[in-house]
């Protein structure tokens, strides 16, 4: 007898887009050591965490050295001083009620998007928007709810909406009934965004069909526009239909600290193979319980301090300081003469590749020419061949110096 293998894996892409990306910088980079590379691929921040974080953190962590003030295993749904500013903080101000074991603390919606397939039965259709954040669709694979990928780079057994510039990146409602749908909004990578109005078809195609709508909602901070919805529990009905996902990543620079949160109301049902209906927070509750110990105190500590006054003045100049270099590469491109999308309400910037250049021809020219790292719009899947996506996440500095290496391309 021998070990066998998770065959699923085996229908993988062989790299998760950004670990290639990361090689073929590398192996240019050693080539060429003299180049000055611009990174504007991953969407890594580069503002250093809000001082409110540093000393709250700082001070969580002299308490784990003290044995009074010690914290060994915490509560693995989050502290209660954590959950209570979520619920007070984000959602109570725009009239959404949340209850405290609706909420979920986590080290990453990147975690609980690409974990939270494990509640649901391997039979179940998923449908994605295309181009995606690739952790939905490969999480799906890796469980075994896909077959293989095809020739048009869509795998077996999943459903693909396009988001494209001739629907302006509106993904359709599916023909067919569909049981679990991954909307990102503001949307990775597009940048673009849904109205109210626009989001409510999608939350009554759930209720109708019985599916379930994973929303992420990590780029919510990136919202300028007051009509756009900030939460999909402002759309009457969600709270019967839909899982949101929210992170500190984005706003707070917790990138490389990690926190999140995921929200699964109490409505929320799956059914079983004899139609019983199953409460869905309790299943992710004990999902958690089992496979997950919390966030670290200090941690979930420095999260809590981001609502505090001087957190939340920290965060929105930093959100200020990103949507300005999103303007700016916006105007550029433009200049540029490209098209452009997002950039408004969303870090993203998704460009139009030159005419005859696809997503990875367009990558290696800016890497070559300009020394510039952006990311290959058909790496987030088939529809986003021929785009191409730049991140406002660098610094003011970098960017405006890319842009002027761009300036002096031809393309
Ligand atoms: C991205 O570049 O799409 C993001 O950094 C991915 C992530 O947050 O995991």
């Amino acid at each position: 007898m021998s070990v066998k293998i998770n065959e699923n894996y085996l229908l993988l892409k062989s790299n998760y887009i950004f670990a290639e990306i990361g090689q073929r910088v590398d192996n240019y980079s050693n080539e060429n050591p003299q180049a000055n590379i611009i990174r504007m691929g991953i969407g890594d921040v580069t503002r250093p965490l809000p001082q409110a974080v540093v000393q709250a953190f700082k001070r969580a962590v002299l308490e784990m050295g003290d044995a009074e003030k010690f914290h060994g295993y915490g509560p693995e749904q989050g502290y209660d001083f954590l959950i209570q500013d979520i619920i007070d903080k984000d959602y109570a101000p725009k009239g959404i009620n949340l209850g405290e074991h609706e909420i979920f603390i986590s080290d990453g919606a990147k975690c609980d998007t690409g974990n939270i397939q494990e509640i649901f039965a391997l039979n179940n259709t998923v449908a994605v928007t295309d181009p995606v954040y690739p952790v939905y669709v490969d999480s799906n694979v890796m469980a075994g709810r896909t077959g293989a990928m095809s020739d048009d780079g869509q795998y077996k057994n999943m459903v693909y909406l396009p988001c494209i510039e001739e629907n302006g990146f509106i993904p359709e409602l599916p023909e067919e009934d569909v049981d679990l749908i991954y909307l990102c909004y503001p949307n990775n990578p597009t940048g673009t965004t849904l109205s109210k109005e626009q989001l409510k078809e999608w939350v009554d195609y759930a209720r109708d069909h019985k599916s379930i709508i994973l929303f992420d909602a990590a780029y919510e901070s990136y919202i300028m526009e007051d009509h756009i919805p900030r939460s999909i529990y402002e759309i009457e009905g969600a709270r019967e239909v839909a899982i949101e996902f929210r992170s500190f990543s984005k706003n707070a620079s917790f990138t490389g600290t990690r926190c999140a949160f995921t929200i699964v109301p109490e409505e929320l049902n799956g059914y079983d193979s004899q139609g019983q209906a199953i409460d869905l927070n309790h299943l992710w509750t004990r999902r958690q319980t089992t496979k997950f110990n919390g966030v670290s105190y200090p941690v979930q500590i420095a999260a809590q301090a981001v609502y505090s006054k001087e957190g939340q003045e920290e965060i929105n100049k930093s959100i200020k300081y990103y949507m300005k270099n999103a303007r700016i590469i916006l105007e550029n491109i433009k200049k540029i003469c490209l098209r452009a999308y997002g950039g408004i309400n969303s870090p993203y910037i998704w460009i139009k590749t030159p005419e005859g250049m696809d997503s990875w021809q367009f990558f290696d020219t800016l890497l070559h020419k300009a020394h510039i790292v952006g990311t290959p719009g058909v790496g987030f899947g088939p529809s986003g061949e021929g785009y191409f996506r730049l991140t406002a996440f660098n610094t003011l500095k970098n960017t405006e110096e890319a842009m002027e290496r761009l300036s002096k391309l031809t393309l």
